[in-house]
């Protein structure tokens, strides 16, 4: 159906390659998952794929590129268009029309469906996926994860030969992610899927899977062939613990029969996990509505941040996640409630879900240096600071470009870096590591735990399940608005009724541990402590 043949692109006629000799031939109905870290070249890929390089876009573009036995140059990209669905990384800039319900309806009433059947279709997919309460609201007035879903829902009902999603789930909660994907591969069984992925968290699902690094195949086959793979652990992937460590074998049994549980330092973990006494931020009743719309958005909220915290917030796509950390952070007022600080001049700082909501100046290194130029530091210390941040995060080869000419991994830890160089009290972060491949998300994640261990306040929004595993003392759960729950993870873990309200997993590490004895672990740091090989 799809056949790549030789082909290599740049984007300019004076830069280097960024995909080198790519091969790939595509069967009718496959279901691939394309992984690589960051800049390995995944979303050029996904876009010479769909044609929009080089047709909409600019680039030079070497080799042949045969769509159902035609060379792409004799179609038009309309032609390429209509039978190729893609769902861009920047997924809000694919919503093209105001409401969740025209957006849905838009691809069928362009394919002369009537009304009537494109708006029962409409509905039956919003029942599905449990976006009835929004259908008829303002796609700017939505979460993240609710624009995120809305775009991939929106282009599946284009009904597309083949569907080219680009990182489709980074903003959309664990269990919808799930829901999403098994429906992908039942309701498109007859079409081709392609998912395009920095990690290889859902990489069962699929029948072959790709790893591309440095622009080129370092790995097509299926995915047997992945265990024991050198080249993915050199490209930044990692497999998930079960499989990377007990693949082939029962791992229940193997652990029981060759590892030896140590139950006091199990207790030990599970010790009060407090920081400090020090209240740093007081939220008492907090209520909040957005302008315009009835319903509140947060209810009856009531928490205590102490002094060098560490919460990750978790909860369902439109819970109220974001909503909460920007009244926090004084970004959103006309709130009801109390938020009390300890000391009135408190610095508060936020990042972003969307990092691009955040940027605005001309250079990686003008933007990350701004709010030091803003105080009163010499010039050479902020020029130090600024460089030994973009050597942390592998950005100081950049520093003179656009942000806005760098791909969505490096945005986001631009956005991170302008705000975490000032080492704020409290530092707020909104989804941080979506779209980080492994490395970054680790150096990413060195320098916040730094922070935390200097005494800073630290709160993180993620779907992202390793993160939860790995970092934090505390979790706060939210559901519709409320607080489920807040207090160590173990609670949640172990508790299968706040995961499935939640729409929160285990990580297979997790899952393992408590079957093997009751005894959940949050991640491999805690099994390494807790089980010693006899
Ligand atoms: N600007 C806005 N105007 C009106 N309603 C909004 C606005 N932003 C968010 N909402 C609504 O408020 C609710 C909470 O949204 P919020 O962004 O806080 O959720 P979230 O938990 O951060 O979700 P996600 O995981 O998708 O980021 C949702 O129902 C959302 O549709
Ligand atoms: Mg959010």
């Amino acid at each position: 159906m799809i056949h790549l043949k030789d082909i290599s692109f740049k984007y300019k006629k004076d830069l280097p390659y960024v995909l080198k000799n790519i091969n790939i031939n595509i069967l009718n109905k496959e279901k691939i998952l394309i992984a690589g870290p960051n800049g390995a070249g995944k979303t050029t890929l996904s876009k010479i794929l769909s044609g929009i390089l080089p047709k909409i876009e600019n680039g030079v573009l070497k080799g042949d590129y045969f769509f159902n036995n035609k060379n792409v140059n004799d179609l038009t990209c309309q032609e390429i268009l209509k039978k190729t669905g893609i769902l861009l990384q920047d997924f809000e800039s694919q919503l093209v029309t105001t409401t969740v319900k025209e957006e849905l309806i838009f691809y069928p009433l362009n394919k002369n469906i009537s009304y009537t059947d494109a708006l029962k279709s409409a509905q039956r997919l919003a029942e599905n996926f449990k976006i009835e309460n929004i259908f008829n609201r303002d796609t700017s007035e939505l979460s993240g994860g609710e624009k995120q879903k809305v775009a991939l829902l929106s282009l599946l009902t284009a009904n597309p030969e083949i569907i080219i999603l680009d990182e489709p789930f980074t903003d959309i909660d664990p269990k919808t992610r799930e829901d999403i994907i098994d429906f992908l591969m039942q309701e498109f069984v007859d079409k081709v899927v392609l998912v395009f992925e920095q990690t290889l968290n859902y990489f069962e699902y699929f029948d072959r899977i790709i790893i591309i690094n440095n622009g080129e195949i370092i790995f097509d086959g299926n995915k047997k062939d992945l265990f024991n793979c050198k080249k993915v652990e050199n490209a930044g992937l990692e497999l998930p613990f079960v499989k990377k460590y007990f693949n082939g074998v029962d791992a229940v049994d193997f652990i029981k029969n060759n590892y030896i549980f140590d139950e006091e330092k199990y207790l030990n973990l599970l010790k009060d996990t407090e920081k400090s006494n020090e209240t740093v931020i007081l939220i008492k009743g907090l209520f909040f509505k957005y302008q315009g719309i009835n319903d509140c958005v947060l209810k009856n909220i009531n928490f205590e941040i102490k002094k060098g915290d560490f919460i990750i917030v978790a909860g369902p796509n439109g819970s109220g996640k974001t909503t909460l950390m920007k009244i926090i952070a004084g970004i959103i007022s006309n709130k009801q409630g109390e938020i009390k600080k300890s000391i009135n001049d408190l610095k508060i700082s936020y990042i972003y879900q969307n990092p691009d909501n955040q940027i605005f100046a001309d250079t990686v290194f003008n933007e990350v240096s701004f709010i030091l130029k803003t105080s009163n530091i010499n010039t050479d210390i902020i020029k130090q600071k600024t460089e030994d941040i973009l050597k942390l995060m592998g950005l100081f080869d950049k520093k003179d470009e656009d942000p806005f000419n760098l791909p969505k991994g490096d945005r986001q830890k631009i956005a991170c870096a302008s705000i975490l160089i000032a080492e704020p009290d409290v530092i707020i972060m909104d989804e941080p590591t979506t779209g980080l491949d492994i490395p970054s998300l680790n150096s990413l994640m060195s320098i916040v735990e730094e922070l935390n261990n200097k005494g800073k306040t630290v709160i993180i929004i993620t779907h992202d399940m390793d993160v939860v595993s790995k970092y934090g003392n505390k979790i706060l759960v939210m559901l519709n608005g409320e607080i489920l729950y807040y207090g160590n993870k173990y609670g949640v873990f172990e508790n299968d009724e706040i995961l499935i309200k939640a729409n929160i997993k285990r990580t297979d590490i997790m899952n393992l541990t408590y079957k093997i004895n009751n005894k959940l672990l949050l991640n491999e740091k805690e099994f390494n402590i807790c089980w010693r090989k006899k």
